[in-house]
């Protein structure tokens, strides 16, 4: 009380003395120092002009609020709001520093109504406002900050703000939404990062939550529906590994203003304006109903799609029948049939068929999971083995993530999403209770004649293959395993002596090319299959043990958009692949033959691009191996019968793994003209390195040229340099391949020859990873940055003699297309 009348007198005096200096020097300032002030009328600003602090009344009120908002932004949206519980109801307020080195809001009687309320009290504090929006209160001396806006946010994020969330205390930086459009006071919302055990966003109503993101995998929230415009605006995780982490976000874009806003129905926004025109909310959190938490229950699954918009996962029930269909799921579900673990505890011992787990595609996934970093097959295994674990789900940017309570906030999306594998008694697999006793008797004596069959099968496959058939999953019976839907690969060895008959002794007719790792050969195995046998050159002193291991994980991986591998074949120093023959040979005999290239029209081209980034992303991301390709080029993108790329050679790099560093840098190295410049330079490579390559790959594909033979003059000797010199010019057109010029498609050729130089950009930072240059050239994401100048690519000069023989050694499966084009 004092203080306030103390303060009062001080204030008048200085009222006094300083109206006329501070009508001369204006308030373009962005400090507020001790004796200084500023009233209703007045602002200051921040010093690149970008944010202003002043007092606003919100729409359809009176009173008075210190706020800040963007200064070039014709309708104003305040992202901070001083005293919003407690407004002015006059304008007769000022904005200044407290005699105890607060930063207050004064009311027209002198008296505090908000301050920063810090304690320990230094001399001569000063308020800025900073170039990124963050109000700072610091010593004047020192410059250390004593208080600051961005820790005490009213309802926005802005970019470079730390949602911090203290991992010990649990206290956070939270978000509070505004009571109403017109009443900035505190609202019932508010959020925040939150971890229990892995770093997510929550929305709560009061205590109750309300959304969450799902947990975050390096790149995404992923129980968010994919809205990748979102996360491009450099989105990141800091674990600052002393107790703390925060989510936060950047944008390098300055003719874009972009932040996110919890609105007063609880919903987060993300709010743009591009070069100062009008905020438009580009993402919402709540699509639909299925986006508020926990709507279907326990065991309750969320589809916007389906009317009712709530179902139980099967092998599930719903708790209340009238409830549940009177359109109330708040109960949820519960299960039809107890589980076999739990049963024989209670019933002392009555053994049954082993529980199992049901697959659900594309979920959103669960609250409470339990994290543990292993491996896809041993998180299965650890969740089977341990009775409360109710349902496990792998994600590659996460790990192996399990449940032991009751499943709440699923949600079904149409992509994206994880598998959730749910587990059910055993009974509950095959779907019809009803023929459960049939299916039994039936499942018994079937698998009595099946075991039988696979025993004698197997042994004359073992026969004919004159070798071992590898097994992959060693525990378990054949056909439980099968039963539950887990598709079991196995794997071929074929003996040498097999395989050489199958080519006919490897006979130079057979050879369809030389491939980076040695010479391929078409064959057909005795039951007729066409294969193409690749035949390793000797490398590596890797064992035999970890070869076949290796090759045995590779042929795990399965994509349309990858060449199948069918079988190995190791016998001293020979090993062999053999992979699914591709008819219509390599994609470079398609584009780059002047013949033949008049069959890939744009639609086709266009697929085939597709194609390669999807089977790319598989091995990027998808697959638990995260394989980097190396040597990606159209020369090792087959194509099928009807013309469907896949790639291949892809896991090559990885059984050569290490080895070829050293011993076979030339050999195995990529190919010129698709190598990145961070690779051909100091061999460093990375998933980016393979998107530069895809970027040259696009190009070539767009223009039916050939990176490495192009030449134009002394300057561009690249496909990459010419490319760069009509973007410059404004003239990428003359680029399309004419074979493929249809005005019709115009604007989306020349979207991927934007997505195509973006790709091949010099820093690997700067390149999209392939799911971001999918979703652009897909245009799900609409605005793409600017190229910069490829330099390292575009300089080179042609290539010379030595050069392209070292492009046939490393180059692909059809030897007759290169030399003709190398022939020049
Ligand atoms: C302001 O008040 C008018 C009239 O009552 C109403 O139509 C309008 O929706 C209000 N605007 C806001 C933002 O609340
Ligand atoms: C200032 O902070 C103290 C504790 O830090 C708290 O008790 C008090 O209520 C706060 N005052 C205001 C006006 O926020
Ligand atoms: C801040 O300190 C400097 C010297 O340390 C002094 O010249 C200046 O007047 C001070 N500013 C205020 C607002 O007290
Ligand atoms: C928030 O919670 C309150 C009280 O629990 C409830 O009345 C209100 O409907 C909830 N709001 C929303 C949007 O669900
Ligand atoms: C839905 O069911 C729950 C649990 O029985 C009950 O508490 C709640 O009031 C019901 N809600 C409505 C809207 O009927
Ligand atoms: C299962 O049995 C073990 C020992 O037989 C006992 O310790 C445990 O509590 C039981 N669990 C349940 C869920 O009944
Ligand atoms: C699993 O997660 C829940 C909720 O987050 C936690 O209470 C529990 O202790 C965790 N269990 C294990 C084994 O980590
Ligand atoms: C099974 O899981 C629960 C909860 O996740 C955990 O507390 C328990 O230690 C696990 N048991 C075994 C044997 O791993
Ligand atoms: C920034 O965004 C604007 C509007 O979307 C766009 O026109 C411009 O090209 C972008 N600039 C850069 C450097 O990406």
């Amino acid at each position: 009380m004092c203080y306030g009348t103390c303060s009062n007198h001080k204030l008048v005096m200085f009222l006094v003395l300083l109206s006329s200096f501070c009508l001369e020097f204006g308030h373009a300032t962005d400090t507020i120092a001790a004796p200084n002030f500023i009233k209703d009328s007045e602002t200051i600003i921040s010093n690149d002009g970008e944010f202003i602090l002043g007092f606003f009344s919100p729409v359809n009120s009176t009173y008075r609020y210190v706020g800040m908002w963007y200064a070039k932004v014709s309708a104003s949206h305040v992202v901070w709001v001083a005293n919003r519980d407690r407004p002015l109801k006059t304008s007769s307020g000022v904005l200044t520093i407290s005699e105890d080195g607060n930063l207050v809001v004064l009311n027209e009687e002198k008296k505090i109504i908000w301050t920063s309320n810090v304690t320990n009290s230094v001399s001569n504090p000063s308020a800025q406002l900073l170039d990124s929006g963050n109000l700072v209160l610091k010593e004047n001396n020192t410059g250390s900050i004593l208080w600051e806006s961005f820790q005490h946010p009213s309802d926005s994020v802005l970019p470079r703000m730390k949602m911090i969330t203290d991992i010990k205390t649990g206290k956070n930086v939270r978000l509070t939404s505004w009571k109403r459009h017109s009443d900035p006071s505190v609202g019932a919302f508010f959020a925040a990062s939150y971890l229990s055990n892995l770093p997510e966003m929550f929305i709560w109503n009061d205590s109750k939550p309300y959304w969450r993101s799902g947990p975050w995998n390096s790149q995404i929230f992923i129980g968010t529906p994919p809205m990748y415009s979102v996360y491009l605006n450099g989105f990141s995780l800091v674990d600052d590994k002393e107790g703390t982490f925060y989510f936060t976000y950047d944008i390098s874009n300055k003719s874009m203003l972009l932040h996110y806003t919890l609105s007063s129905e609880g919903n987060l926004e993300e709010i743009r304006s591009i070069n100062g025109k009008d905020w438009v909310v580009t993402w919402s959190s709540l699509v639909s109903e299925c986006d508020i938490y926990g709507k279907c229950g326990a065991f309750g699954s969320c589809n916007s799609q389906n009317s009712p918009i709530c179902s139980c996962l099967e092998g599930f029930e719903p708790k209340n029948m009238e409830e549940w269909n009177g359109r109330n799921w708040s109960s949820g579900c519960v299960r039809r049939t107890p589980l076999q673990c739990t049963r024989v505890n209670s019933t002392g011992g009555e053994e049954g068929q082993k529980d199992g787990f049901l697959r659900v595609k594309m979920m959103k996934t669960p609250d409470f999971a339990n994290w543990s970093s292993t491996v896809e097959d041993e998180c299965r295994y650890q969740c089977l083995e341990n009775c409360s674990c109710i349902a496990y789900a792998y994600e590659s940017g996460i790990g192996c993530m399990s449940w032991s309570s009751d499943l709440i906030d699923l949600q079904k999306f149409s992509t994206g999403g994880v598998d959730l594998y749910v587990r059910v008694a055993y009974s509950e697999l095959d779907k019809k209770g009803e023929l459960k006793v049939i299916i039994t008797v039936t499942v018994v004596i079937g698998s009595v004649f099946v075991a039988i069959c696979t025993f004698f099968l197997c042994q004359w496959m073992a026969k004919r293959k004159g070798g071992i058939y590898l097994k992959l999953h060693g525990e378990g019976n054949h056909l439980a395993v099968s039963m539950n839907k887990d598709k079991l690969e196995e794997l071929p060895i074929l003996s040498r002596e097999e395989l050489a008959s199958a080519t006919n002794n490897f006979d130079q007719s057979n050879k369809l090319g030389q491939g980076g790792f040695g010479p391929v050969y078409r064959g057909k195995l005795p039951d007729g299959q066409e294969v193409a046998v690749k035949r390793l050159a000797r490398t590596s002193g890797q064992g035999l043990e970890e070869f076949m291991n290796e090759v045995v994980v590779i042929s795990k991986l399965q994509h349309r958009n990858l060449v199948r591998l069918l079988g190995g074949c190791v016998e001293g120093e020979e090993k062999m692949l053999v992979y699914e023959y591709m008819p219509n040979k390599s994609l470079d005999t398609f584009l780059f033959d002047p013949v033949q290239r008049e069959l890939l029209k744009w639609r086709k081209r266009f697929d085939i691009i597709e194609g390669i980034g999807r089977g790319l992303l598989y091995l990027h991301r998808d697959s638990r191996l995260r394989i980097i390709h190396r040597d990606l080029k159209a020369s090792n993108i087959l194509l099928d019968e009807e013309l469907n790329p896949k790639i291949s050679d892809f896991g090559l790099a990885r059984i050569f793994g290490g080895n070829e560093d050293q011993a076979n840098t030339k050999r195995v190295a990529g190919t010129y003209g698709y190598m990145s410049p961070e690779y051909a330079m100091q061999g460093r490579f990375s998933e980016k390195s393979d998107v530069f390559s895809f970027g040259v790959l696009l190009l070539e594909i767009v223009s039916g040229r050939r990176n490495a033979s192009f030449y134009y003059d002394e300057q561009i000797a690249s496909l990459l340099g010419f490319a760069w010199k009509m973007w410059e010019t404004d003239n990428i057109a003359v680029l399309i391949d004419p074979v493929i010029s249809e005005p019709c498609f115009k604007m989306e050729i020349l979207r991927c020859i934007h997505v195509g130089l973006l790709c091949v950009q010099d820093f690997a930072k700067d390149r999209p990873s392939v799911h971001v240059a999918i979703s652009m050239l897909k245009s799900e994401i609409i605005e793409l940055p600017r190229p910069k100048q490829p330099v390292f690519t575009t300089i080179q000069v042609a290539p010379e003699t030595e050069c392209s023989n070292r492009i046939r050694i490393a180059g692909s499966v059809d030897n007759v297309t290169i030399t003709t084009v190398y022939g020049r």
